[in-house]
């Protein structure tokens, strides 16, 4: 496909998918997460070549006016659109499929831990919400959606949504997710909440079986009602005093 073609359909698919993109000429004189990528495909070319120094030289030159750091080895789809542009970071082996978004501060990077292919692979029409991280050799599936701060570690199956710190699924292929189970979240806290359920598990066994949550309900909300009866009649008390 020409290169015209291409940026034909690039600045098309920003004013398809931005409500507050005007025209053509605005597309392409006011988003510099279009100018990222137009500069990538110059120097992924340079960087295919062998021309490493250029390329990566040509990359800086792109960090510099745009606020996106792309490596000249990351290979991009089509119609990649990077609102808002500043502090996006797209690592060398990232692989980004077509029709995707992502916004401002969303890194694709590398755990610092691996070789080889250590950057994720972002599949068709994803949605990367603004300072998201994704790292290491992750897949996220095509239609997915990450939200805006999460941390992502694992792979993302097609059509969910993942949010949080680390991500968790929270809607998948339309249905709600809800976790009821702890070990379903590596949360730092996990471990906490694990053990505080065996303890209650265990407590309730020595009290000698189930409770009976109907009754202990009602007695709760008898003692509650008689407390907020004391405590209205303490308030009208010391409405009183000293008028
Ligand atoms: C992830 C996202 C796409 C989900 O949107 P959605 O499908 O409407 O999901 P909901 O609002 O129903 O949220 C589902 C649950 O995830 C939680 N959630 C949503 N986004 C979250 C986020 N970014 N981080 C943590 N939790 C989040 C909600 O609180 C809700 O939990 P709850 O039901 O227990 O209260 C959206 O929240 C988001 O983050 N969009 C990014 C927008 C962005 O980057 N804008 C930049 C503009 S400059």
């Amino acid at each position: 496909m020409a290169w015209f073609e291409r940026i034909r359909e690039d600045v098309s698919s920003v004013l398809e998918r931005d409500p507050a993109a005007r025209s053509r000429l605005e597309v392409m004189t006011c988003y510099p997460g279009l100018w990222a990528v137009w500069i990538h495909r110059v120097s992924h070319q340079l960087w295919k070549r062998k021309l490493r120094l250029a390329a990566r030289m040509l990359s800086q030159v792109g960090r510099f006016f745009t606020g996106v750091d792309i490596h000249p080895g990351a290979l991009l789809g089509r119609r990649l659109f990077i609102d808002h542009a500043t502090g996006v970071v797209i690592g060398e082996t990232a692989i980004v499929g077509s029709d995707v978004t992502l916004y401002q501060g969303v890194t694709l990077g590398g755990t610092g831990k691996q070789h080889g292919k250590r950057h994720p692979t972002i599949c068709d029409r994803v949605f990367i919400g603004n300072n998201a991280n994704l790292l290491g050799n992750i897949t996220v599936g095509e239609n997915s959606r990450v939200g805006a701060g999460s941390v992502v570690l694992t792979d993302v199956p097609p059509n969910s949504t993942v949010v949080g710190v680390p991500a968790h699924i929270v809607y998948r292929n339309g249905e709600r997710v809800l976790i009821t189970d702890p070990h379903d979240i590596k949360d730092p806290l996990s471990d906490a909440l694990i053990a505080l359920a065996a303890r209650v598990e265990d407590l309730e066994a020595r009290l000698g079986g189930e409770a009976q949550p109907e009754a202990t309900f009602i007695t709760e909300e008898m003692e509650r009602s008689a407390y907020r009866a004391e405590l209205e009649q303490r308030q009208y008390v010391s409405l009183g005093e000293g008028i």
